[in-house]
């Protein structure tokens, strides 16, 4: 089997490490990929965005089942374009990934099925928005609706603040079209925990949980980033937890897609906060997460290509999902300056002894070649995730700092606290 996997970062990476386990795979095509991905498979120059290239591509070089890792081509758009061609790809059509693309539709999808979330209101106009913030309780959450690179969410702690948010998603459009419409919700507090699911259309699988670091800096300060580091599973994602989610949360998901003629197919990653009152739901994603799938897939025991296929064919209740019984770790290296100003093309050493242990993993973000085609550099804000396994969180998280030592490069940048609450149960 060829497989084709689109997108270039460390969940990529991981996708295609994942995917290269499997015996019915022959060949795996990544578009357009990075260094790393390409000790794996063959890189295409062709960008997440460019469908009809992809679709080209997919069908000259008879490509059997390919899959989108990123959220754009998704929301854009991607899978209805491949099926159209007659090609079988994995991911939602355009009209599921909304759930994603659109916090106002996921927000009222919530509301009408009464899946658990934060209170809200949306508005279409700056001037409703200024009026409504003036007797809102504070804090205050203000979201942009479209897609804005896991950025356009303002947590407002008093009115001034809020309104300044309302100017820059609306009026000054810091995100773009993204801002044209936004959403207004409650401030909830209490742990967050990402829980990625496979779905076909009906059925839904949950994988083993897992926990971001957002922010920059140690003790979650400094600006949001794309993910610093993660574990899995996240001790504090209980049976009690699951119990709730399964009753109120992922299968009323699916269905009320369903219901809205909106059948999902492909993965549904549900950001959740852990409240008082109950898990809520925070946001939904159409994919899997960045840098969850560093830890979530390593874990996983079966073969992936089985069950992403019975994904697209609709016989997912046939599959047995199964993890295995250890944890997690994944510690970001970035380049120093991320996310706002860094250098790139530094040489990066040390990432041999990562591939001979095993146990260890070190997943590409943001890496290429130097002219001499063997030494790796780095080329984004997020270099490399350091990922190691271990018989508990402890203990991976021991074996992924030690193996962040292992690999050096000029302004390299981790967090010291990947996996600090872990101490905390
Ligand atoms: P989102 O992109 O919707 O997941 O939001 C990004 C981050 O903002 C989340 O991971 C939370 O840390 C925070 N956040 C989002 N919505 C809320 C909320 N209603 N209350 C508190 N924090 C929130
Ligand atoms: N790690 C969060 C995300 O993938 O959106």
């Amino acid at each position: 089997m060829k497989v084709l996997i689109v997108g270039s970062g460390g969940r990529e990476h991981a996708i295609a490490w994942k995917v290269a386990q499997s015996p019915k795979v022959t060949k795996i095509y990544c578009a357009p990929g990075n260094a790393g991905i390409s000790q794996l498979a063959e890189c295409v120059p062709i960008g997440p965005m460019e469908f009809e290239r992809l679709v080209a591509f997919a069908k000259e070089s008879q490509i059997d089942f390919t899959i989108i890792g990123m959220d754009d081509p998704l929301v854009g758009g991607v899978v209805d374009a491949f099926e159209a061609a007659g090609l079988k790809v994995f991911g939602p059509r355009k009209n599921a990934a909304v759930l994603e693309g659109s916090k106002a539709f996921s927000k009222d999808l919530m509301k009408k099925y009464q899946i658990p979330t934060a209170s809200y209101e949306t508005f279409d106009s700056a001037q409703d928005a200024y009026d409504y913030l003036e007797t809102a309780k504070m804090p205050v959450v203000l979201k942009a609706d479209g897609l804005a690179l896991g950025k356009g969410v303002l947590i407002c702690n008093h009115l001034e603040e809020a309104r300044a948010g309302v100017k820059e998603l609306m009026e000054d459009k810091k995100f773009g079209s993204a801002g044209n419409r936004i959403v207004v919700e409650e401030f909830m507090t209490g742990r967050e925990v990402s829980v990625l699911s496979f779905v076909d259309g009906k059925t839904i699988k949950i994988m083993t949980s897992a926990q971001d670091h957002k922010r920059a800096g140690d003790g979650d300060t400094g600006l949001n980033t794309g993910g610093m580091g993660t574990f899995s599973p996240s001790p504090f994602y209980t049976e009690e937890v699951d119990a709730f989610c399964k009753k109120y949360i992922y299968q009323a998901t699916v269905d009320a897609m369903a219901a809205e003629g909106r059948e999902f197919k492909g993965i549904i990653f549900f950001g959740l906060m852990l409240t008082k009152q109950g898990p809520r739901v925070l946001e939904y994603n159409a994919r899997f997460g960045d840098p969850e799938t560093q830890v979530v897939l390593p874990r996983m025991k079966n073969d992936i290509m089985e069950v992403l296929e019975a994904c697209v064919d609709q016989t997912l209740d046939q599959v047995d999902l199964q993890f295995e019984d250890n944890a997690a770790v994944c510690v970001v290296l970035a380049s120093k300056g991320y996310p706002v100003h860094y250098d790139k093309g530094l040489p990066i050493s040390g990432l041999e002894r990562l591939q001979e242990e095993k146990g260890y993993f070190a997943f590409h973000a943001g890496t290429k070649f130097a002219d001499d085609k063997t030494t790796f550099l780095t080329n984004g804000g997020r270099v490399l995730g350091v990922t190691a396994l271990g018989e508990d969180l402890k203990a991976a998280r021991e074996n992924a700092y030690k193996a962040a030592e292992w690999v050096s490069f000029e302004n390299k940048y981790m967090r010291h606290d990947i996996g600090k609450a872990i101490d905390e149960v």
